[in-house]
């Protein structure tokens, strides 16, 4: 594939836990500079589901996060790291409509448990990290071709 990719891109977006307003913001930013550099649709829609589940977690369930991505001409690195309660039990989190998320969440459309098994499914290198009491850190790479 020939991207047009003559600069370094990234981005570095600020979360606030609870601020669903702004649910979106990293994932759309990042999906129309994939889209402007001539990345594959599809591949622009794994990127896109991924990093957006990865943004919902943190508005959902931290205090606060930062996701941070960098394009590079053969693929995407995302980065999100969380100040929030972490996850005890990865493993189980990790399974399908595994979901902690409390009834006022699944009134808003949220918490099917479906987000981290959709950016592992969608990513080709996920990492997850996470510390009880202080926080959750997600990496995902998604590759170009
Ligand atoms: N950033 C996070 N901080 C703390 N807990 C999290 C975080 N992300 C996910 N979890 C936990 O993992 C569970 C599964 O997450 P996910 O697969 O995205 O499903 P859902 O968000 O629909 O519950 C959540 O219900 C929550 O208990
Ligand atoms: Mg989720």
């Amino acid at each position: 594939m020939d991207l047009n990719i003559n600069e370094i891109i990234e981005g570095s977006f600020q979360i606030i836990g609870g601020n669903f307003a702004n649910a979106g913001e990293a994932s759309m930013q990042m999906k129309s500079k994939l889209m402007e550099i001539g990345v594959h649709e599809a591949i622009v829609r794994r990127a896109a589901i991924a990093t957006f589940e990865a943004e919902m977690n943190v508005i959902i369930y931290a205090a606060a996060g930062r996701l941070h991505y960098y394009i590079s001409p053969d693929k995407i690195t995302i980065k999100i790291d969380d100040m929030g309660p972490g996850i005890e039990n990865i493993e189980l989190a990790m399974q399908e409509g595994y979901s902690t998320a409390p009834d006022w969440v699944r009134e808003m459309g949220w918490g099917a448990g479906m987000g981290l098994p959709n950016m592992k499914k969608n990513s080709d290198e996920f990492k997850i990290d996470s510390v009880v009491g202080e926080g959750t850190t997600i990496q995902m790479i998604i590759n170009f071709s």
